[in-house]
């Protein structure tokens, strides 16, 4: 399978942390259920390829998110390789008990930087939001789980539009507070550039949280996630959120497409002579091998180049 030729360049991380969010953002937006096997199979291979941390499903309400409907069970059946990171999305305490039952060693609850997303994500204000989160990262964090914090909408957002950066910190930081270790900065909707991405993470500095406890989550609905995640990068963050083959979305928010795909991460940080550990032919074998029971092309340029 050709390869990018390796160039490096000044400024990056030697390494960098790729957090695999297919089966989970990817998943919970399919029109269709997947097959459980289906799933037990794609998080197999992810790991099979080299991926150490991914998020496997989500214990939400049922009804809200049918698609991972079936985390429980999923759960009981993949068997990841020691040392592969299978962290899962938490909402609140009824969430976290299923959780703990599951034997999960870490979870990720999820905020939102507007009030209206955090209505239609959450059924819940702004403010309650962390009412809710409070117990969840207290029993987590006493339970020895590692808890990452999202914040959604951090460069735009569908109903609000145009969304303040210090709103953005303020969040973050509350959950930081909470005993969030990182936290991921959500483009929900795609919307960021690089000057917003610089930005927002000289605010969350200046705010005495450093790149360093920083991840970066860009869906790209306008084509600019890999642009926004070599800002990331150059500003010090050492773990970025892809999914494989470009799947995902939220249910929950208009317009939100796909991920920034993990094959086009991986062929464009391989150029560049940064290390991440995952085997690129693998992964595109897994995307295509997905693509095939999703029944549609991968969206993943890299994807749709290496296999074609
Ligand atoms: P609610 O309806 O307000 O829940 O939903 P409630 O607390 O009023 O409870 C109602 C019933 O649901 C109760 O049952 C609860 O026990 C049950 P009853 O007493 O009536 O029989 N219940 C649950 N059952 C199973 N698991 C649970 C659970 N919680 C309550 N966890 C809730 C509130 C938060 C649960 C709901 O809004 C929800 O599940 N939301 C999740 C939406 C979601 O998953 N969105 C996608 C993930 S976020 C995302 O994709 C963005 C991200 O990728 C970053 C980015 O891109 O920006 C992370
Ligand atoms: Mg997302």
């Amino acid at each position: 399978m050709r390869k990018p030729q390796r160039v490096p360049a000044t400024g990056l991380p030697e390494r960098v942390t790729v957090y695999e969010v297919g089966p989970r953002d990817g998943l919970q937006n399919e029109k269709s259920i997947v097959d459980v096997d289906v799933k037990v199979e794609f998080i197999q291979r992810l790991a099979a390829a080299g991926l150490t941390t991914i998020e496997t499903t989500s214990f939400v309400h049922p009804k809200w998110v049918p698609q991972l409907a079936d985390a429980a069970e999923l759960l009981t059946r993949i068997q990841l390789p020691t040392g592969v990171r299978a962290p899962v999305l938490v909402p609140n305490e009824r969430g976290l008990d299923r959780a703990l039952e599951a034997g999960v060693a870490e979870i990720a609850i999820f905020a939102s930087a507007t009030e209206s997303f955090a209505v239609k994500n959450l059924n819940s204000t702004l403010d309650e939001q962390f009412t809710m989160f409070e117990p969840v990262v207290g029993r987590a964090v006493d339970a020895g789980l590692a808890v990452r914090g999202y914040v959604s909408m951090c460069y735009g957002d569908p109903w609000e539009g145009e969304v303040p950066i210090d709103q953005v910190v303020g969040v973050g930081a509350r959950l930081a507070d909470l005993g969030c270790h990182e936290l991921s900065l959500g483009d929900t909707i795609g919307v960021a550039t690089p000057g917003h991405v610089t930005a927002l993470l000289d605010a969350f500095r200046v705010a005495g949280i450093g790149p360093g406890r920083l991840a970066v989550h860009f869906h790209d609905t306008y084509g600019q996630a890999l642009a926004n995640t070599l800002t990331a990068l150059r500003a010090g963050v050492t773990t970025v959120d892809s999914s494989a083959g470009g799947l995902g979305g939220c249910p929950y928010a208009e317009s939100a497409t796909g991920n920034l795909a993990t094959e086009d991460l991986v062929w464009q940080l391989d150029g560049l002579g940064v290390e991440t550990g995952v085997d690129l032919p693998k992964l595109v074998e897994t995307s295509v091998w997905m693509a095939e029971r999703l029944g549609r092309p991968s969206v993943s340029r890299v994807v749709q180049a290496l296999a074609g």
